[in-house]
Order: C-alpha cells, then sequence, then structure tokens
C-alpha cells in the first residue's frame, strides 16, 4: 500500500523551464503561420499525441465542459476538428459557438491557447474526411451515440456488429450527425515557459480587421 508520501508532496513538485524564449519580434504576423510553425516542431519534437487539443463549450446555464479532440486540418481561417454533432459539445455549440482551445506541448514547455467561435464544416469537407478515416473509425461514428447513456459495453459492440453486417457489401456512408467544426480565433496566444515562472506570453488579437501582437505579464 502505497503511504501517500507522494501525492502529500505534489506541492512540492516542479521543474525550472528553460528551453526557449519568445521575442515578439520573432513571431509571425498572422497567429496561424505562427502556430503552423510550434505544431510542425511539436510534431518533430515527438510528442505524444502533438494535435490533441482541449476544447471548452459553455452550456445554456454557463457551465463550461472540457474535453480533448483531434486537430484535423488547419484551414486560413481556422483549427478543424471532427465529432458527433450531437454529442455534448456539438449540442452546446449548437447554442452558444464561442468556444476555447488549448494545446500544451509538455516537452517544448508550451502552451498555446485559442479564443473564438465555432462554425460547422461544409458536408463536403466532412464527408472527405470521414472517407479518408480507417473502416473500423467510420464505424465506430455510427456506432456511437456519442455522450449518450448506454446500459454497458455489449450494447455497443452489438451496434457495432449490426452496422458492420448492414454495410458488409458497401463502402461505409455518410452519417449525417457526424461531421467537423471549424474554430475561427479571435484571440490567440504562444506562452513559453521561463526560469523562476517568468514566462513569455504573447497574444495576437484582431484590431480594426487586422491582427495585432502584444506582451502580457506572466
Ligand atoms: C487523445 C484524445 C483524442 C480525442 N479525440 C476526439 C476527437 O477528435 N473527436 C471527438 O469527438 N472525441 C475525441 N475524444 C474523446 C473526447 O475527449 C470526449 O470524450 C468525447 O468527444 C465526448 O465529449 P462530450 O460528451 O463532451 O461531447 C478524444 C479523447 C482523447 C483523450
Amino acid at each position: 500500500m502505497s503511504d501517500n508520501s507522494t501525492i502529500n508532496n505534489i506541492h512540492n513538485l516542479r521543474i525550472s523551464y528553460k528551453k526557449a524564449k519568445l521575442k515578439i519580434e520573432d513571431l509571425a504576423c498572422k497567429p496561424i503561420e505562427q502556430f503552423k510553425t510550434w505544431l510542425e516542431d511539436a510534431i518533430n519534437s515527438e510528442t505524444l499525441e502533438p494535435t490533441a487539443m482541449s476544447l471548452a463549450t459553455v452550456s445554456d446555464s454557463g457551465q463550461p465542459s472540457l474535453r480533448t479532440v483531434l486537430l484535423k486540418g488547419i484551414t486560413e481561417n481556422g483549427f478543424i476538428f471532427y465529432t458527433n454533432y450531437e454529442s455534448r459539445k456539438g449540442n452546446e455549440i449548437n447554442e452558444n459557438s464561442k468556444v476555447s482551445l488549448c494545446f500544451l506541448w509538455k516537452e517544448l514547455e508550451r502552451q498555446v491557447t485559442i479564443r473564438g467561435n465555432a462554425e460547422r464544416t461544409s458536408q463536403e469537407t466532412s464527408k472527405q474526411y470521414f472517407s479518408s478515416r480507417p473502416k473500423g473509425h467510420q464505424i465506430s461514428a455510427w456506432a456511437s451515440t456519442q455522450s449518450a447513456e448506454i446500459p454497458n459495453r455489449q450494447w455497443m459492440i452489438d451496434r457495432e456488429e449490426k452496422i458492420t453486417s448492414r454495410f458488409a457489401s458497401e463502402e461505409i456512408p455518410y452519417p449525417e450527425f457526424w461531421g467537423g467544426f471549424n474554430v475561427v480565433p479571435k484571440e490567440v496566444e504562444f506562452w513559453q515557459g521561463r526560469e523562476n515562472r517568468f514566462h513569455d506570453r504573447v497574444l495576437y488579437k484582431i484590431v480594426a480587421e487586422n491582427w495585432i501582437k502584444l506582451r502580457l505579464s506572466p
């Protein structure tokens, strides 16, 4: 049995961030361009799941919810992920399109946070991505009543089997309750950890239809 000494000492767990600095003048003029550079760094650093991001949505009573989703595309004006439109996040976005994203690349001591609006991608974009997915993932999208309560795991497995045999001799069609959201940013912040919690933070925001950069206090 653990004596909880590790848990009781989490207040003493700390590391010093020393890997890099952020100079505002070195950052790209547009946040999406800067994001691409950092994402590439994260991919090259062999971070596990470099495209994983936290997505925050808000319910109609003002209750925020967070979960992880995978970034599947970067457009000129936003960040794309795919999901079930009838899930909790899908329903919350339908009611309130304001969302927030957060990427944490621990190995690089970096974080990017994004505030913006989520809009559904075109059905063509969703269909195209759906058709590129492995068959097992396509079947799961059909089988999952994402976020709804289910009796047990077997219920899912039975549904999956039914769907597999229903579409045995054809391509899995695109499920209309599933698709992409493009998060169009209003603000994007790049955070680089520094020594003694004296971190570098650069915020991009739109002023008179142009992106400006400013430095925030750590
Ligand atoms: C690493 C990781 C990646 C995930 N990627 C996705 C994704 O791209 N789309 C998705 O709908 N759920 C994804 N999930 C599951 C979600 O975190 C979440 O459990 C699910 O979407 C239901 O969320 P909701 O009930 O808040 O709508 C992922 C989970 C993890 C841990």
